[in-house]
């Protein structure tokens, strides 16, 4: 969180995995939201951020953040297309989260200079993005497909490859994950929470994102 990250170079997967605890998964409905709740998030000590691409105003709230909030490092989420991944560069993003993986996304973000994190589920799926040189990979939807339990279990064959669980995470039980060595970080939406983002309750998702310093460390 205090190292500099600049602005100009390639991210690295493994960059945004390292710099805090939990990546917040973000999802904007409206663009006068996006910078107030990216200030938030950065005041608590949460920089990396990764907007979802699930609303139409999706791009342009990665665009705002990327304009507007030097201190953080805004990444695009849910990118699952080649069309996905150049807009989400050309609105500034500097990385990308996948919920699944396929070579040709895995292409485009090498293409446009984004670093990705492919979303796994399974050993196949762990081993497609091996070949294609991805070794930091999101396994989602973590709990739901087996938890902590399933990264134990893929730690003997995967032991070259880390982790950054997503789905059904919170505060209660990312402590469960970063314990396990090939975990590096989690992925949550528990940061920036829908009625707090309504009510422009920036000093809420401040406030959440601080709790997370507790599981520095873990
Ligand atoms: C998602 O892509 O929606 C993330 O996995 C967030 O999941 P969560 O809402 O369970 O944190």
């Amino acid at each position: 969180m205090t190292t500099a990250l600049n602005a100009s170079a390639p991210l690295t997967a493994l960059q945004v995995m390292q710099d805090a605890p939990v990546i917040p998964v973000i999802v904007l409905n409206d663009v006068a939201h996006a910078v107030p709740m990216a200030r938030a998030l950065v005041a608590g000590g949460v920089r990396m951020l990764e907007v979802t691409l699930r609303t139409p105003q999706a791009l342009a709230c990665i665009e705002a953040i990327a304009r507007a909030v030097p201190e953080a490092v805004v990444g695009a989420g849910t990118v699952r297309t080649r069309a996905d991944a150049q807009a989400a560069a050309n609105a500034g993003a500097r990385f990308a989260v996948s919920p699944g993986y396929t070579s040709a996304v895995g292409q485009a973000c090498r293409d446009v200079g984004l670093a990705l994190l492919p979303g796994v589920a399974t050993g196949s799926e762990i081993m497609m993005a091996q070949e294609d040189g991805f070794t930091e990979l999101k396994f989602f939807p973590a709990m739901q497909a087996g938890g902590p339990a399933m990264l134990k279990a893929w730690s003997g064959p995967f032991f070259d490859v880390r982790f950054c669980p997503t789905g059904g995470v919170s505060l209660q039980n990312a402590a469960d994950f970063l314990a396990l060595p090939n975990v590096v970080c989690v992925g949550g939406s528990w940061l920036v929470p829908a009625d707090a983002l309504v009510q422009g309750d920036w000093a809420r998702i401040t406030q959440l994102a601080a709790d997370t310093r507790v599981l520095r460390g873990t």
